[in-house]
C-alpha cells in the first residue's frame, strides 16, 4: 500500500521523500516548534485560488469578497485584501476585523438575517459598499437608520430563488423552507415600491443558494429566477446594476469533481452580459478550504473488538465538520509510513472529546501507526478554526502561515488563562 501518495488536490501540501511539506517547509518542523494541534496554511494556495477565480471573471471586473466566516484570521484576511479582495461579513465583529486589516469600506458587503440596529448604524457610518437585505422588515430597518443618519444605504435584495443546490441539508440555503432571503414575489413588490424607502438605494440582487456546490446549473437557475426581479426593478426606475452570486463553490474533499472557475465563468458570464450587470462573488471555502490542514499527534492506538482507533490530540473542538455534517476529510501521515499488512492499519481517527460524535475520520488505511506520530487532516482551512470551541476545557490551537521556505505563527495557542478570562465568581452572591 502506498501510504503517502501524491495528493491530487489543487494545493501546496505535498509529500517529498516520504515527508509532508507545506510549500517548502516540512510540516513536522512546524509541529515540533509550536506543538499540536495546529492549523497550517499555505500562502501560495490561498493567493492562487483567489487569483484563479478573479481571472475567470476578468471580463466583467468582478468584486471578489472573501467570506470572513470561512476563516477570520487577520493575517489571512490581510493577505487577501492586499491581493485586491473585498470581504463578505455577517456581523459587527466581522466588520471590526475587516477594518482592522485595512479593507476599504467600499469593498465590504454585509449579509445576515439578523442585523441589529447598532450593526446597521456602524456599517453605514463606515460606508460599506452594500447591505444584502434578507427580509422586508430588515429593509425598513436599514431605511430608518439611514434616514436618521442622513445617509443613503446601498442595498441588494437577497433572494430566495427556491433552487435546490444538491448539497448537504445543513448547508443548503436557497430553498423555500430556508430562513434566508426574500421570495421572488415579495422582492418584486419591494423593488416596485422602492420609493417608499428614501434612505435606501436598491442596487441589485444577492443570491447565496448553499455551500459546497459542485455544478454551475443551480447558479444558472437562480440567475434566471433573479432576472425577473432585475427587470421589475428597472421598469420601476432602478438601475439594478449589480448581481451578487454569493459563495458556495465546491472543492475536493474526497472524490468530488467540482467545476473549475473557468467552467463556472463560461456558464455564468453569458447571463451577466445579457442582464448587463456587474458581479460580486463571496467565496469562502473555494479560497481557503484546501489551503489549510489540521496537524494532530497520535496519543494512543487503541484496539477494540471490531475496530482500531487512533486517538489523536485534535477532535470535534478543532474540526466540527465531520461531527456536524458527516463531512469527509482526507487524513495523511506527516512522516513516511511503515508498510502495513492486509487489514491492519485501518483506523477510525478519533479525538479526546467526551462525545460519541467526536470522530474525525472513519476506516482510514494509514499503515501501522504508533503513538507520537503526526497526522494531517486535509481541507481544514475553511470552517475549521472559526468553528473551534473551548468545549471540554480545550484550548483553541495555534495557526501558522507558510510562505515558500518561511513560516510564522498567525494565531497563538490559547492558554489556561484565556480559558477563564471572562468568567466571574461573584463573591457576594456565593457567600
Ligand atoms: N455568502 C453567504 C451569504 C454565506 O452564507 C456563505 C456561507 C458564504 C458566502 C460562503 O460560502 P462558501 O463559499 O464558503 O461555501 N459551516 C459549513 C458552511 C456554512 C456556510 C455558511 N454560509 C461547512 O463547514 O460546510
Amino acid at each position: 500500500m502506498n501510504v503517502l501518495p501524491m495528493i491530487h488536490y489543487p494545493h501546496d501540501f505535498q509529500p517529498k521523500q516520504g515527508e509532508l511539506y507545506c510549500e517548502r517547509v516540512p510540516v513536522q518542523r512546524i509541529a515540533e516548534a509550536v506543538g499540536t494541534p495546529v492549523y497550517v496554511y499555505s500562502h501560495k494556495t490561498l493567493v492562487g485560488h483567489y487569483r484563479k477565480l478573479h481571472a475567470a471573471f476578468r471580463a466583467v471586473k468582478p468584486l471578489v469578497c472573501f467570506s470572513v466566516k470561512a476563516n477570520g484570521n487577520l493575517a489571512i484576511l490581510r493577505l487577501l485584501v492586499r491581493c485586491g479582495a473585498g470581504l463578505d461579513i455577517v456581523s459587527g465583529g466581522e466588520l471590526f476585523k475587516a477594518r482592522r486589516v485595512g479593507c476599504p469600506a467600499s469593498r465590504i458587503v454585509y449579509a445576515s438575517v439578523g442585523k441589529t440596529p447598532e450593526e446597521i448604524r456602524e456599517s453605514l457610518r463606515q460606508g460599506i459598499f452594500c447591505f444584502n437585505v434578507e427580509s422586508a422588515p430588515e429593509l425598513k430597518a436599514v431605511d430608518e437608520v439611514a434616514r436618521r443618519l442622513k445617509r443613503r444605504a446601498r442595498v441588494a435584495l437577497r433572494l430566495n430563488p427556491d433552487v435546490d443546490a444538491h448539497t448537504h441539508r445543513h448547508i443548503t440555503t436557497g430553498v423555500a423552507e430556508s430562513k434566508f432571503g426574500i421570495d421572488i414575489e415579495t422582492a418584486t413588490r419591494l423593488v416596485r415600491e422602492h420609493q417608499r424607502y428614501a434612505g435606501v438605494e436598491i442596487i441589485g440582487v444577492h443570491l447565496h443558494i448553499g455551500s459546497q456546490i459542485t455544478h454551475a446549473q443551480p447558479f444558472v437557475l437562480a440567475i434566471q429566477r433573479a432576472a425577473a426581479v432585475m427587470e421589475a426593478g428597472r421598469a420601476a426606475g432602478l438601475a439594478m446594476g449589480w448581481i451578487n452570486l454569493g459563495g458556495g463553490l465546491g472543492i475536493i474533499y474526497k472524490d468530488e469533481r467540482p467545476q473549475t472557475p473557468a467552467d463556472f465563468a463560461r456558464r455564468v458570464l453569458p447571463w451577466l452580459k445579457r442582464l448587463k450587470v456587474r458581479l460580486i462573488l463571496e467565496p469562502g471555502r473555494f479560497i481557503v478550504g484546501n489551503a489549510g490542514v489540521l496537524v494532530t499527534r497520535v496519543l494512543y492506538v487503541k484496539q477494540a473488538r471490531r475496530k482500531q482507533f487512533a486517538v489523536v490530540d485534535a477532535g470535534m473542538t478543532e474540526l466540527i465538520r465531520p461531527a456536524l455534517y458527516d463531512a469527509y476529510h482526507g487524513v495523511v501521515r506527516v512522516q513516511g509510513a511503515v508498510a502495513s499488512r492486509n487489514g491492519y492499519g485501518v483506523y477510525d481517527v478519533v479525538g479526546p472529546v467526551c462525545e460519541s460524535a467526536d470522530v474525525l475520520a472513519r476506516d482510514r488505511a494509514l499503515g501501522a501507526l504508533a503513538p507520537g506520530e503526526l497526522l494531517a487532516v486535509l481541507g481544514a482551512g475553511a470552517y475549521g478554526s472559526v468553528m473551534a470551541s473551548n468545549y471540554n476545557g480545550r484550548l483553541r490551537p495555534a495557526e501558522v502561515l507558510v510562505r515558500g521556505s518561511r513560516w510564522a505563527v498567525i494565531r497563538k495557542r490559547e492558554t489556561l488563562r484565556d480559558l477563564v478570562r471572562q468568567d466571574v465568581i461573584p463573591g457576594e452572591l456565593l457567600r
